[in-house]
């Protein structure tokens, strides 16, 4: 039996405004409270957008609901003349308990390089969020068999200079850049393959006992009927969740799959 409570993440995207996304909430947690979740067993965590995270907060709070929320960003500055950028002390004072860092399409569209993603994760830490740091290759990478060192290569880039007990305090992520909303999902032992690579990684270069506790999440065209084959890798504790997050028929059953 792994030591490490599963974590199920919903990464809404650019998707729902503020209203829309407490209804989401609102519905997620009387259909997991339907099917008696235990949230101890399982973490569940909704990533909105920044728009939407004051109103979630107020909803969480209001009707003391188990479920944690996310940002899908941070800046990896804490205040000043940075137009646009949200602070990592600002989300910490809505209540956001995680931050989802150097996605994918944050380090495609936006340009987000290891080092910045170093930074962000520092950011984060240093006001109590728990930074879910996602790596994964393209696709010409994983036909070239090369997606094992390219994604190391993102996690050393992501988690260099961090203590131990800094890396004790994060999350990564294994997102194939090709599996991602194509439907096309990896497979279990994709999946598998990567966690224990990542794992052994942290093993070797910052300390076996983080590594042992270290929680890592597949993402990738994840879905209610997949999800628990993905999760049968003995290094897979979780998965972090686009499309299928953004309806509860297939949310709740994918953050409550036992
Ligand atoms: O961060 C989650 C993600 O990129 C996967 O998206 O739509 O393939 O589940 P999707």
């Amino acid at each position: 039996d792994s030591p490490r409570t599963p974590l199920m993440v919903g990464n809404w995207k650019l998707n729902l405004d503020h209203l829309q996304a407490i209804d989401l909430v609102q519905k997620l947690a009387w259909t997991l409270k339907d099917a008696e979740h235990d949230y101890d067993l399982t973490e569940v965590v909704v990533a909105p957008t920044f728009t939407s995270l004051r109103s979630v907060q107020t909803l969480v709070d209001g009707d003391k609901l188990p479920i944690k929320y996310a940002s899908q960003d941070v800046s990896s500055h804490a205040s000043g003349a940075y137009t646009g950028e949200v602070s990592a002390e600002q989300l910490a004072k809505l209540g956001v308990s995680f931050a989802i860092i150097g996605h994918s399409e944050r380090r495609e569209y936006h340009n987000e390089t290891d080092e910045l993603v170093n930074a962000k994760i520092l950011a984060a830490l240093g006001q109590g969020i728990t930074p879910i740091l996602c790596v994964g290759e393209p696709l010409e990478v994983r036909q070239a068999s090369e997606h094992v060192a390219y994604t190391l290569a993102q996690l050393d880039g992501a988690l260099a200079g961090l203590s131990p007990e800094q890396v004790g305090g994060i999350v990564v992520a294994y997102e194939p850049v090709w599996a991602i909303g194509t439907g096309e999902v990896a497979t279990p032992d994709d999946a598998q393959e990567m966690a224990q690579a990542i794992r052994a990684r942290v093993a070797e270069t910052v300390d076996a006992d983080v590594a042992a506790g270290l929680r890592i999440l597949y993402g990738g065209s994840v879905k209610a009927d997949n999800v628990k084959e993905i999760m049968a890798g003995a290094d897979v504790d979780g998965a972090l969740v686009g499309g299928a997050s953004l309806k509860v028929d297939q949310f709740a059953p994918i953050a409550g799959f036992r």
